[in-house]
């Protein structure tokens, strides 16, 4: 075989097959992935051990099944389904979140490049969101190859969700606090999904150990992620307008609604790949009771968050006044949880 990775000069420019292209490509993935040159000292460096045979994806695994419990899986729809059917179905389900997942990161990462071409390198903001971006990039490899190890093919994220996300590069210049609620607004549904899941495990539910791994390792940076979103509210709310304020105050309930519906709702065209009648999905994404109840929990936190920034019912700890229109929104997203 030749040897094409050091020497660019060797390529005579003539077209080559797809599959040979693809090959030249994936090696220079793997030398990506295999040699990490860091600019600072690293303390550890874990990494997934995909061929470890716990982590094989087999034919008729029982563990792919969703729970009772959880999302789709609590409708009878699919509890009467045929049991491969409801493998086949989880398989796609799990592979599918993971895949709009991604997607939702490669939003927040341009919004980050983006804003970070205002700010100086001196700036604690901008060091921290470009490993935050880091940290993204490799979320996006694990959920692509977790997605093409399970192989079903899923359908990402809607349209509209796609259309919109040039925009959040704007939204991170002109209005960062804005930003980064958008950026919790798709963390927090993911994190408490992937904490419910991981809890169920914990509690004796079988999960397929790739899926588990792929989650815990998850959960574990995003715990810092929201961490950051959150103290960077609080930390610049103040310099929004009393107008900002409002505006911020009327639209989060909205932008939590589309993301809850961008990430957690499958699109139209995964709904018709699995097969699942409106009237189902109807029910399991948000109409039903336990759907209304789910998708208000997604945002317990969120709303506890909105209090303390003034944008909500407010809070007397930290002398956050309440917000009328805050309210009102909140209460006509149907977002307020009876906790
Ligand atoms: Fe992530
Ligand atoms: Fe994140």
């Amino acid at each position: 075989m030749e040897n094409h990775s050091n020497n660019h000069n060797s390529d005579n420019g003539t077209r080559i097959s797809k599959e040979e292209y693809d090959e030249r490509v994936h090696r220079w993935s793997k030398k990506s992935a295999e040699v990490y040159n860091n600019p600072f000292p690293v303390k550890t460096v874990n990494f997934i051990d995909w061929d470890n045979p716990e982590y094989a994806v087999t034919p008729d695994d029982e563990r792919w099944i969703l729970p009772k419990n959880f999302d789709l899986g609590a409708s009878e729809w699919y509890q009467e389904l045929p049991r491969e059917k409801q493998i086949e179905i989880g398989m796609y389900r799990y592979a599918q979140v993971a895949k709009v997942g991604s997607e939702f990161e490669e939003a927040l990462i341009a919004g980050i490049a983006l804003r970070n071409q205002t700010l100086p390198s001196s700036s604690e903001e901008k060091r921290y969101s470009t490993h935050e971006a880091e940290e993204e990039q490799r979320h996006i490899l694990m959920f692509n190859e977790m997605a093409n190890r399970i192989g079903s093919k899923p359908k990402g994220a809607p349209n509209w969700f796609r259309n919109f996300s040039p925009l959040v590069g704007y939204i991170a210049r002109k209005m960062p606090v804005g930003f980064w609620a958008v950026v919790l607004a798709g963390e927090e549904p993911i994190d408490h999904t992937q904490r419910t899941l991981i809890d169920m495990g914990r509690k004796g539910l079988d999960i397929h150990p790739m899926l588990e791994k792929v989650m815990k390792v998850h959960v574990a940076e995003e715990a810092r992620h929201i961490g950051f979103a959150d103290r960077f509210q609080k930390q610049h709310i103040d310099k929004l307008t009393p107008i900002q304020k409002k505006l911020f105050a009327a639209s989060l309930p909205l932008v939590l609604r589309f993301a809850a519906n961008a990430i957690l709702k499958p699109s139209k065209q995964a709904q018709a790949d699995m097969g699942i009648p409106k009237s189902v999905a109807n029910d399991v994404w948000w109409k039903s009771e336990t759907g209304r109840k789910n998708l208000q929990d997604l945002f317990v936190n969120t709303g506890k968050r909105a209090d303390t920034l003034g944008l909500r019912n407010g809070d007397p700890k930290t002398g956050a006044a309440r917000s009328r229109i805050g309210q009102l929104a909140w209460r006509l997203a149907d977002l307020n949880s009876k906790e």
